[in-house]
């Protein structure tokens, strides 16, 4: 299966070296048209999200998200030289490539339209940038790391939009490798303990694991160290991903709080290629940048890395002339005022026999009218009334984070948005 079938046909990693403009805004336009010829299929991309795939942030030297990829291919260039860099700005994926080739069970919820993104039955939006590790494999590629954004239907809040980036980073290791390094120096305290409860890869001997869980924690102990400083404490904790045993997770603690910041493991053996020599091994991991980037800096609302305001946009401008020091990349974010929030609220009855209410739907509605200008929607009432009927209540919250709404401007759009829930959510009635 090639990536993107039918979209491309030429190979993954010398598309992914070559200047991608033309061929993003190729794909920005494929999933605006079938956004709008799919309804009724299984296609789910509402236009607010097909928007946001043009707009290719890890490319923009005014982003924080641009920093710090940046960042993690300077620290990958000095610490591990032998390490590819990618970055993959074609979120369109196969339903094979995003969950079948990953061993995501049949009723994993990812796979339903309420959770993810189809253009159709077999195309959807990445929903995790793992989803491009095989083809990548695939190649030949034996190290690296890629970058790239994701789409995921979620709630409404300053933490939470349905597009945000992933860093991914694989590191194969050949049985020759596996051999040469049974002296391994002893590993860190707790991982012996955290791989001797879990599963190995088919074929796989623990010592082998060992070796490569060693890698995997001594790599991105050194990546968390360069991001959030040498002094970080870290935690490891035993988890469960479809493609990876044994996994594990990672959390810094910075600002006084502890973070997840990466999940990980050794690859299951169907996961390699079948082009990757018998017996070899892989570790993986995956970070989310934003979660990264509004901690070091201090960002309160995932909103703002998509503003055009020149107020934000300036404070993450690279310095002119000057090389980016410590000290810049971890500058916080200065608020500039943040203008009154504007409450809405829709109430409205839903039969379940007519058709179940999916909350992703109401999200992706209010979106699709409102865009940016929604901060958050939460319900804030359910009941059953005396006739049996169930009532539900959500409260919307409209705040700009560039200039002050008017209320004339919000009830257009609640306009648009109660007009919406009573002709396209079935089994809904506005109260
Ligand atoms: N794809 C996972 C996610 O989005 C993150 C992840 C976990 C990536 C483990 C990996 C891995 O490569 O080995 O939640």
């Amino acid at each position: 299966m090639t990536w993107a079938a039918g979209l491309c046909g030429r190979s993954i990693v010398e598309r992914m070296q070559r200047p991608t403009v033309r061929l993003a805004s190729t794909i920005a336009s494929t999933v605006a048209c079938t956004a709008a010829q799919a309804a009724g299929r299984r296609g789910n991309v509402t236009d607010a999200i097909a928007a946001k795939v043009s707009r290719k942030l890890l490319n923009d030297p005014c982003s924080p998200l641009h920093h710090l990829w940046a960042q993690v291919k300077a620290h990958f260039a000095a610490h591990h030289p032998a390490f590819a860099h990618f970055q993959d700005d074609q979120p369109v994926v196969t339903v094979r490539q995003n969950f079948d080739e990953l061993l995501f069970p049949a009723d994993h919820p990812g796979r339903s339209a309420h959770d993810s993104y189809f253009l159709d039955e077999q195309r959807m939006l990445r929903t995790h940038m793992t989803a491009n590790e095989r083809a990548i494999m695939a190649e030949g590629v034996r190290r690296f790391i890629v970058a790239g954004d994701v789409y995921r239907r979620d709630a409404i809040d300053c933490t939470h939009m349905p597009v945000f980036h992933q860093l991914e980073g694989v590191s194969i290791f050949t049985p020759d490798e596996l051999a040469a390094g049974t002296q391994q120096p002893p590993l860190p305290e707790g991982l012996e303990e955290l791989i001797a409860g879990q599963e190995v890869p088919a074929g796989a001997s623990r010592d082998a694991v060992r070796l490569v869980m060693g890698d995997l924690h001594g790599t991105l102990s050194r990546l968390m160290a360069a991001l959030f400083g040498e002094a970080v404490p870290m935690r490891w904790s035993a988890t469960t991903f479809p493609f990876t045993t044994p996994s594990m997770e990672a959390e810094v603690f910075y600002n006084g709080q502890w973070l997840e910041v990466v999940g990980s493991g050794v690859l299951r053996a169907p996961i390699l290629p079948p082009s990757v020599p018998a017996g070899s091994l892989a570790w993986a991991f995956g970070m989310g940048l934003e979660r990264v980037a509004m901690v070091l800096h201090a960002i309160p609302d995932i909103r703002l890395f998509w503003s055009q305001d020149a107020r934000w946009r300036a404070q993450f401008a690279p310095p002119s002339g000057g090389a980016h020091g410590r000290a810049w990349e971890r500058r916080r974010f200065v608020p500039f005022s943040k203008y009154p929030p504007i409450g809405r609220d829709v109430s409205f009855y839903v039969d379940e026999a007519v058709a179940a209410f999916a909350e992703n739907d109401l999200f992706d509605l209010i979106r699709s009218h409102a865009d940016d200008l929604v901060e958050s929607v939460e319900k804030i009432d359910e009941f059953v009334d005396g006739r049996g009927r169930s009532s539900r209540c959500y409260r919307i919250t409209f705040r700009s984070m560039d200039k002050t709404l008017t209320d004339a401007q919000v009830n257009a759009i609640q306009d648009a948005i109660r007009a919406s829930i009573a002709s396209s959510l079935p089994g809904v009635t506005l109260r």
